[in-house]
């Protein structure tokens, strides 16, 4: 019987995660079953356990996850991928727009999933497509590009990783903060790196002589948001979490929420170009932790702590 990562209640903790058992399915028109052999674990993921999207004691057992790799191992018919090729039993696929991906076995439409690239791993092609989407959502929010100098707030996150790389690829500078800890790390991968908290927009005018001309916050902190507003304006700032206190203050948030742009057209198209990068290796999936299934459990602790320096992936 397939296993599925689910909440059993509602709560803030990793001590309401359990790995289930549940029915599987034969694939119906337009739809495939895979053997997934990775899942990532988003903070959503962790949000929506906590209760964001409501409580109610009959949504339990809520499964979880939204993105996976693995193999297709049964189809239905007429079941065409993304990319628009009918889809086969071996082929070795991926998505982000999959519900429940936490699981060892999922039927799911095959119109959302991609052919991985051979030269990603499971691992990493679970990981990529929430936050590379995010990510160029998020460049394209601000408009950046060559020339400009991108202050990137939790750069060496998942998203923010994702987010320095493209924008460099535009030509566009970046510094970003981060644990001092990275920091090695980062200059090394040519992002100027400083540290967050108290005195945070001193550090940003010392590693930027000649200004920031865009901010990109994935952190959600007020700090993230008034010290940006030092050097950007309004339209030049972005979150992806601090929605209210960003549109309060004229800037722009993006992902879901009220008045917050969904971007579901551009992020929907994102996942082809952001395959093809991948596969040529010009961006990389910052995977930190790869975590048997049965330790969801762990997974989930680690992205909730905030610093897990990456993507969490959970493998079968
Ligand atoms: N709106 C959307 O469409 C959308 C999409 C995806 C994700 N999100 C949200 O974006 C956030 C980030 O997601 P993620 O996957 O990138 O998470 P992640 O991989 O866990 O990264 C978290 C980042 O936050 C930094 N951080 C933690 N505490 C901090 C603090 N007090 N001050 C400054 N930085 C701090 C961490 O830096 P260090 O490790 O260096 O300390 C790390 O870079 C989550 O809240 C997620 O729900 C929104």
């Amino acid at each position: 019987m397939p296993e599925a990562v689910a909440a059993t209640s509602y709560g803030t903790t990793a001590d309401v995660i359990d790995v289930i058992s549940v029915e599987g399915r034969e694939p119906g028109p337009g739809e495939v079953t895979i053997a997934v052999r990775a899942a990532a674990i988003n903070p959503f993921d962790t949000k929506i356990a906590a209760g964001v999207l409501g409580t109610d004691a009959a949504t339990l057992p809520r499964r979880l996850g939204s993105e996976a790799a693995g193999v297709v191992v049964a189809v239905g018919p007429d079941a065409v991928g993304l990319e628009g090729e009918p889809l086969s039993v071996g082929d070795e696929v991926y998505g982000n727009r999959l519900p429940g991906a936490q699981a060892t076995e999922l039927t799911v439409r095959a119109d959302v999933l991609l052919r991985k690239p051979a030269s990603l791993s499971f691992e990493e092609a679970a990981g990529l497509l929430s936050v590379g989407t995010t990510a160029v959502h998020a460049l394209e929010a601000v408009g950046v590009g060559a020339g400009d100098t991108v202050l990137v707030h939790g750069v060496a996150g998942s998203v923010g990783s994702l987010v320095a790389q493209l924008a460099a690829l535009r030509g566009a500078t970046v510094i970003g903060t981060a644990a001092p800890a990275r920091h090695a790390a980062l200059r090394a991968a040519g992002i100027e790196p400083v540290a967050y908290g108290e005195g945070l927009a001193d550090r940003v005018r010392a590693a930027a002589p000649g200004g920031i001309t865009a901010a990109i916050d994935t952190v959600g902190t007020d700090e993230a948001l008034e010290v940006s507003l030092q050097f950007v304006k309004p339209e030049r700032f972005v979150t992806i979490v601090n929605f209210g206190p960003a549109l309060a203050a004229g800037a722009k948030a993006i992902g879901a929420g009220p008045g917050a742009d969904s971007g579901s057209e551009l992020r929907a198209a994102a996942r082809v170009t952001l395959s093809g990068l991948a596969a040529r290796g010009e961006i990389t999936v910052p995977v930190a932790t790869a975590l048997p299934f049965a330790q969801a459990r762990e997974g989930y602790r680690l992205v909730i702590g905030g610093h897990a320096g990456g993507k969490v992936v959970l493998t079968n």
